[in-house]
């Protein structure tokens, strides 16, 4: 049976197996996707033993995604755009090859929430990885604009470098006033209970506030966000599903749909 598996350290909340078990008996695909903890300094003997012992390929999760960039043969552009790799598969000729569909789950969700990106003027809070994965796919997909927020602008400024003008880098205490429809929050702050510090001016015409991270309740941000009058809010359920529908269809060639796996997901987040 083929197999595949999500490689992170901690790996032990990962929804990954869930969702492609779920995806796998959904699409009658016969695999195999199992979790696998990878000790902080060793994710490339475990890779190779796992494709010795017939792993077809896997998703990357924290801290293994630069890594991961590193050990693929070949590149997709997105991935290389993104500097960084969520989704590993052997082509027919045996290469590693190394992909990210976090940027083009985002853009999914979104579309599947009704926001209308093309010419949208958006908020990127945060300048970790989360933040880089998505820019590409969100200017492919038509965003006029993204400002790209960070507490420390340097990396923000390191990140936009590797952009055209559309992508503009600033602190989150001197973000241009625009009217941004779309606010997305790509820090780690929901993690820990908290937001980024950024004046509720820029919610003004802010139609869909997003944080890329979930939960059982809505994070800080988007608490945040209905108080100050936003109308919509969204957590990153939606994207986690869509970028592991997006994998799926690379390794399986076929597309699970994201709906009831994810009515699954949200019921156990809340048990
Ligand atoms: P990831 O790969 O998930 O993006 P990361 O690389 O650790 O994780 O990046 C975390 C991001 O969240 C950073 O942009 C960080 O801001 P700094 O670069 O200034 O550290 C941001 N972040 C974390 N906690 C935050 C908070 N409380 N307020 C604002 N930004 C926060």
């Amino acid at each position: 049976m083929d197999r595949y598996a999500v490689f992170g350290n901690p790996i032990g909340q990962s929804k990954s197996p869930f969702i492609h078990s779920q995806f796998a008996v959904q699409c009658a695909q016969q695999m195999q996707y199992d979790a696998i903890l990878a000790p902080v300094d060793g994710f490339a003997d475990c890779w190779h033993n796992f494709v010795a012992s017939g792993g077809k390929g896997a998703n990357v999760t924290m801290p293994f995604k630069e890594q991961a960039y590193q050990l693929a043969e070949t590149l997709s552009a997105r991935a290389q755009l993104a500097g960084a790799v969520n989704t590993l598969y052997i082509d027919s000729t045996g290469k590693v090859c190394g992909d990210n569909t976090d940027g083009v789950g985002l853009v999914a969700d979104l579309i599947r929430l009704g926001v209308n990106l093309a010419g949208c003027e958006v908020l990127l809070l945060g300048a970790g990885g989360a933040s880089r994965g998505v820019i590409g796919p969100l200017l492919e997909a038509g965003v006029s604009q993204i400002v790209l927020a960070n507490r420390s602008i340097d990396k923000a400024q390191a990140i936009a470098a590797n952009f055209d003008r559309r992508v503009l880098a600033c602190g989150l205490t001197d973000i241009p006033q625009q009217a941004y429809l779309l606010i997305i929050n790509a820090t780690s702050s929901g993690l820990t209970g908290g937001r980024p510090d950024i004046s509720a001016q820029h919610l003004k015409h802010c139609q869909l506030a997003y944080d890329m991270v979930y939960g059982a309740q809505p994070t800080t941000f988007m608490s945040w966000a209905k108080q100050q009058g936003v109308a919509r809010q969204a957590d990153g359920l939606g994207m986690l599903l869509s970028q592991a529908a997006a994998a799926f269809t690379i390794w399986r060639g076929v597309t699970p749909d994201i709906a009831t796996v994810m009515t699954a997901l949200r019921l156990q987040l809340t048990e």
